[in-house]
């Protein structure tokens, strides 16, 4: 079995992408080296202008025939046809001929029914779609395979990000797969230990700085500037490329019929905006007829798109400081907001914006479901909780959260909520006392057969539902 496979295909040759501004519409053979705009400086978008002419018959197949050989890829034994990504290379962008994927086996994630926590929202057909299930954990890998790949044929020896820590994770991995080199600046002491370590184990150059997200993404363009480095954050169009494919499989998980929500974590906005020209484009190419409404869900205390919709209707981003203790979404300053306002738009969704209570407790209800998810994903069933007491989110409804973290990616957070340590010595102590019924600290006992019994009859008596 090869590990990596060349991709480009003769059937693929209609699969040919342009990188095409999204403010001035101005379209660009090759991006600048912080990946904007050459002309105005916006954010650039792929588009595949052949499927104007061709439709459905994108890479000259029609919409069944497609779904048929995406199925069959299934059982391949080719890296590319085993990966959850590639096996939709007819929606990505082709690599040149000679070169090869990077991948590690990303995608693949499985649909989970959610019966406790359905309970809980009021909606009886809830689902997550669980994005920690791959290879490091986080959606970023389905970004990181495309993005990767397409800096090594560019023939970048370092590649390069700023990161709340799955970003920088997957990336460290992805580069030392494909042989290049990699450098992380991460906001020092807001990163979870998980995520951390996984970028020292795959080799990265991690750089701490002593500021927030949004303060490593300034020092990270000028270091673009300055240096071959190529930058794999969410501006890059190929990362967004290859998230894009987590809500084609959801679609096919669902046999092609639309769930009626999608809602998802937002940071810097570039997951909902993959997500959103996922649905836009099966809906072009004819392999949907209907769309989900794709929602977004932010913290609190980082917030800027939920002011952004609510303040300016979306046409000037109103940035914050931002402050959370879901450190993946602890963002001011998204960098995809626009994008992340015209998918919104399109789509029909919403957004809304939860308490680190309100997260911590969503949180805990999704553990209890068996599946588990780290703190930014749970803003998910916490926002969808709201959306369905607004009514915009009906109990007949179809919803599918987008579950973006592994439960183990930040364990302190799970081990401090247990223990009811979480919100100790803050303003919000009091108030999290309504999640003491949630807490199962660990028990620590006498190493005694009587006293374990005496704990299972005890914990029995509680009568907790299975
Ligand atoms: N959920 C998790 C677990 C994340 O790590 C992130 C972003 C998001 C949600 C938000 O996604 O930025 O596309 O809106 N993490 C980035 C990082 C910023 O550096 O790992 P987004």
């Amino acid at each position: 079995m090869t590990n990596q496979t060349t991709i480009l295909d003769p059937k693929l040759e209609q699969t040919v992408s342009q990188l095409r501004c999204i403010e001035c519409a101005r379209v660009h053979k090759s991006a600048s080296r912080t990946l904007r705009c050459p002309s105005c400086g916006d954010l650039l978008e792929i588009i595949y202008p052949a499927w104007k002419t061709s439709g459905a018959r994108a890479a000259g197949l029609n919409a069944s025939e497609l779904k048929a050989l995406w199925r069959q890829r299934r059982s391949s034994r080719v890296a590319v046809d085993q990966s959850g990504v590639w096996r939709f290379r007819e929606l990505l962008p082709a690599l040149a001929s000679g070169h090869e994927a990077i991948t590690l086996r990303e995608g693949n994630t499985p649909l989970y029914e959610m019966p406790r926590s359905a309970r809980i929202a009021g909606v009886p057909h809830l689902y997550a779609k669980h994005q920690g299930m791959n290879p490091t954990g986080s959606f970023k890998d389905t970004g990181m395979t495309v993005s990767a790949s397409f800096a090594r044929q560019g023939g970048f020896r370092w590649v390069a990000c700023a990161s709340t820590g799955n970003t920088s994770a997957s990336m460290a991995a992805y580069a030392a797969r494909g042989g290049m080199r990699s450098l992380v600046l991460i906001p020092d002491g807001k990163v979870s230990w998980g995520k951390l370590s996984q970028a020292l184990d795959y080799g990265a150059v991690t750089c701490q700085l002593k500021t927030d997200f949004d303060g490593c993404m300034r020092v990270l363009n000028e270091v673009v500037e300055r240096m071959p480095v190529y930058l794999l954050n969410s501006i890059n169009p190929y990362r967004l490329e290859g998230q894009k494919t987590a809500a084609i499989e959801l679609l096919e998980q669902c046999d092609w019929q639309s769930p009626d929500h999608v809602i998802v974590p937002g940071g810097n906005l570039g997951n909902c905006s993959a997500l959103g020209k996922a649905f836009l484009e099966m809906r072009e190419l004819g392999l949907i007829s209907q769309m989900p409404k794709l929602s977004v869900i932010q913290a609190e205390g980082a917030n800027p798109l939920v002011r952004t919709v609510r303040e300016t209707s979306g046409k000037r981003l109103i940035s914050v400081q931002a402050e959370t203790l879901a450190t993946a979404i602890r963002i001011g300053y998204p960098a995809s907001w626009k994008k992340a306002v015209r998918v919104l738009e399109a789509t029909g969704g919403t957004v809304e914006q939860v308490s680190e209570i309100e997260m911590a407790q969503a949180k805990a209800e999704i553990g209890a479901d068996g599946v588990g998810c780290e703190p930014a994903s749970a803003v998910t069933l916490a926002g969808l909780k709201k959306l369905v007491k607004q009514g915009f989110v009906k109990p007949s409804e179809t919803v599918v959260l987008v579950l973006t973290g592994h439960l183990l990616k930040d364990p302190e957070f799970t081990l401090k909520f247990h223990r009811g340590d979480l919100f100790s010595g803050t303003q919000l102590e009091s108030q999290a006392a309504i999640l003491a019924a949630h807490e199962r600290a660990p028990i620590v006992l006498e190493a005694s057969a009587d006293a374990v019994v005496k704990t299972l009859e005890q914990a029995e008596t509680l009568g907790e539902e299975p």
